[in-house]
């Protein structure tokens, strides 16, 4: 593990050196390389140099394949997870009686396609029940059945930090000729992420949390047999064939779609987003996600290990370790007003579902999680 490059990226991060911070569930910080690549777009905007942040853009696209094992040409730009899962949610062509089944109390980007499509539609919406917060391939394969067209799924669990068996879900898709979305926004640049290795149809992202990079930089994944199955559902110039710069620009007498996984691009993807989110991307690269993982790990380890010694906390993340992400959730008395207390000194978590939320990144380090604990005592006493 490169120790040196964990003090660079400490040193070289506003948001991380005048505090401690613990929140990546929420928001990322600003990092040194987020920092330089906003200052890189201005310069190029500047120059009136489109060209090169445009190929800041493709690298991130480039960068996002790597992080989830998929094909550069699996992956669209997209704003946000919820634009993802709506598209996956629309591509497909529902029956009277299908159903859709997802997570109960999944993040309601997921939730809501399937309540949209139940109003809208009368769409059957089988919520799954958890188990102590575990969110089980046993449930799922209680609800599945040869109706359902689509299961959604978080990989990590927002409120618990809960990691699912995503391959073991997918399967019960499958087998019952259903198709998987599932939601990394929680786990990408925090888990490995193997889109190939977990067999899933979509996944849909953002840049904001773990990635460390801005809001509204998002990503889609389809697996490549799938794209050449369906139609756009939504209406857009930017999934359409560009004709030439003489007029009329585009056809405008019928729809040419693009080819590959572009036709089904619903927005103009910002440029400069994309070029932001390159550097966070970068970061998670360099330190490899393996090694990113494995460090977040021994983190929450040491974590649960010191609010164990405190003692007398019911923890709502599950505590095997093949269930656990970068997110650990604690019951506390007073959640809410420990959060801003602890904010006053400058240690930031989030209050959640009864409980702090803390979710420690690879550089945190066992001397940030001697400060919460510290912080912990004085405003529990
Ligand atoms: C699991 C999960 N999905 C999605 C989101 C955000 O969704 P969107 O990108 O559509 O705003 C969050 C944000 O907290 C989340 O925790």
């Amino acid at each position: 593990m490169n120790l040196n490059y964990i003090h660079r990226i400490r040193e070289e991060s506003p948001t991380i050196v005048k505090r401690t911070f613990l929140n990546h569930a929420a928001r990322g910080p600003l990092h040194g390389k987020t920092a330089e690549a906003i200052q890189h777009y201005t310069k190029c905007w500047g120059e009136f140099d489109f060209e090169e942040s445009n190929q800041k853009k493709k690298d991130s696209r480039v960068q996002f394949s790597k992080l989830i094992n998929a094909s550069e040409e699996e992956i669209l730009f997209t704003p946000d997870v919820t634009a993802g899962s709506r598209l996956a949610a629309n591509l497909i062509n529902y029956e009277k009686d299908s159903n859709i089944v997802c997570f109960w109390n999944d993040y309601v980007a997921q939730v809501y396609q399937a309540l949209f499509l139940k109003k809208t539609k009368g769409i059957e919406y089988r919520p799954v029940p958890d188990r102590k917060n575990k969110v089980l391939p046993e449930e799922f394969a209680q609800k599945v059945d040869s109706n359902t067209k689509l299961v959604l799924l978080s990989h990590v669990q927002w409120l618990s930090g809960f990691k699912a068996d995503v391959k073991e879900i997918a399967k019960i898709a499958h087998e019952n000729d259903a198709l998987i979305v599932v939601d990394s926004i929680q786990s990408s640049g925090a888990m490995v992420n193997d889109v190939k290795n977990w067999d899933i149809d979509f996944l849909t992202c953002g840049t904001a949390k773990w990635l460390l990079g801005p809001n509204q930089a998002g990503w889609f994944y389809m697996k490549k047999k799938l794209i050449k199955e369906f139609d756009p559902p939504f209406a857009s110039y930017q999934g359409v064939e560009f004709g030439n710069y003489d007029e009329p620009y585009w056809n405008v007498n019928d729809m040419v779609y693009m080819e590959g996984i572009f036709k089904y691009m619903n927005v103009n993807p910002s440029d400069f987003l994309y070029a932001v989110a390159s550097g966070g991307m970068g970061i998670i690269l360099e330190f490899g996600i393996k090694n990113v993982q494995k460090r977040i790990l021994q983190l929450t380890d040491y974590l649960i290990n010191e609010l164990q010694q405190l003692g007398g906390f019911e923890f709502v993340t599950p505590l095997e370790r093949e269930y656990r992400s970068g997110v650990v959730n604690v019951r506390v008395p007073k959640n809410i007003e420990i959060a801003k207390k602890l904010k006053e000194d400058n240690i930031i978590v989030s209050s959640r579902y009864g409980g702090l939320r803390i979710s420690p990144h690879f550089y945190n380090n066992e001397e940030d999680i001697d400060k919460l604990i510290t912080g912990l005592k004085k405003h529990l006493e």
